[in-house]
């Protein structure tokens, strides 16, 4: 099976999971990248049984309202029953990094907000330590150099992902050679630069349930 297939799998298994809780009223969190893409797609299904979603980009919203799935303003809901998004990594502790697409700050509000965060990715993903893919950091423009020296002193190498501006209007450094064996303290140091808007470490609070397309079929991993 190629990756796609894998990603077009797992976002199936996806759907049949988040269908199977379905209520009248649920709000649906809808992550960003090529697998909630084919999540979004999947839930095209069933869009009459979709009371409501929010987006965690405004690509993911364009793609929801494009097949008439109602896309709501996090402020205007008082809750989000699930969130189902990709990563560019994850551990067994379900501890994730993301912001590959850019659009961190908005997943990991969404994420907070979310009782349950369902997370869905191809094998490829998994890793026993975090850090081979590089740490995306979103900065407040004026203080990314600034915020490039302080990661330096971190131990990384942070890169400025050149020609991105994120849907808030900031830019991405992405942190290379870095191997995170403590994500959560990693996460809260980043947090602590001024400057910085997010990191892309999901591990304060990771993924509820990780599903994963294999070689070998679907695998859900739980904390
Ligand atoms: C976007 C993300 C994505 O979830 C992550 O990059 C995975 O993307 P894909 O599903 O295309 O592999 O964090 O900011």
């Amino acid at each position: 099976m190629t990756q796609d297939e894998l990603k077009q799998a797992v976002a199936r298994a996806a759907f049949e999971y988040v269908a199977s809780k379905l209520e009248n009223d649920t709000i649906l969190g809808i992550g960003t990248g090529s697998t909630a893409n084919l999540f979004i797609a999947e839930l095209g299904k069933i869009k009459h049984d979709v009371s409501g979603t929010v987006a965690s980009s405004e690509e993911s919203a364009r793609r929801l309202r494009a097949l008439n799935i109602p896309v709501y303003n996090l402020n205007s809901v008082d809750r989000v029953d699930m969130y189902v998004d990709g990563a560019d990594e994850a551990n067994e502790y379900l501890h994730l990094i993301k912001g590959g697409g850019a659009a961190l700050t908005r997943e990991k509000i969404i994420a907070a907000v979310s009782d349950e965060f369902i997370c869905i990715a191809d094998e490829s993903k998994l890793v026993p330590i975090l850090g081979k893919f590089p740490l995306p950091v979103e900065v407040i423009p004026m203080a990314r150099s600034y915020v490039a020296r302080q990661i330096v002193k971190l131990g990384g190498d942070p890169v400025y992902r050149e020609g991105c501006v994120t849907d808030n209007g900031n830019h991405i450094l992405d942190i290379y050679n870095m191997q995170i064996v403590n994500p959560r303290e990693l996460e809260q140091q980043l947090n602590q630069i001024t400057g910085v808007v997010t990191n892309g470490l999901f591990a304060v609070r990771g993924a509820d349930r990780l599903i994963l397309g294999t070689i070998t079929g679907i695998k859900t991993y739980l904390p």
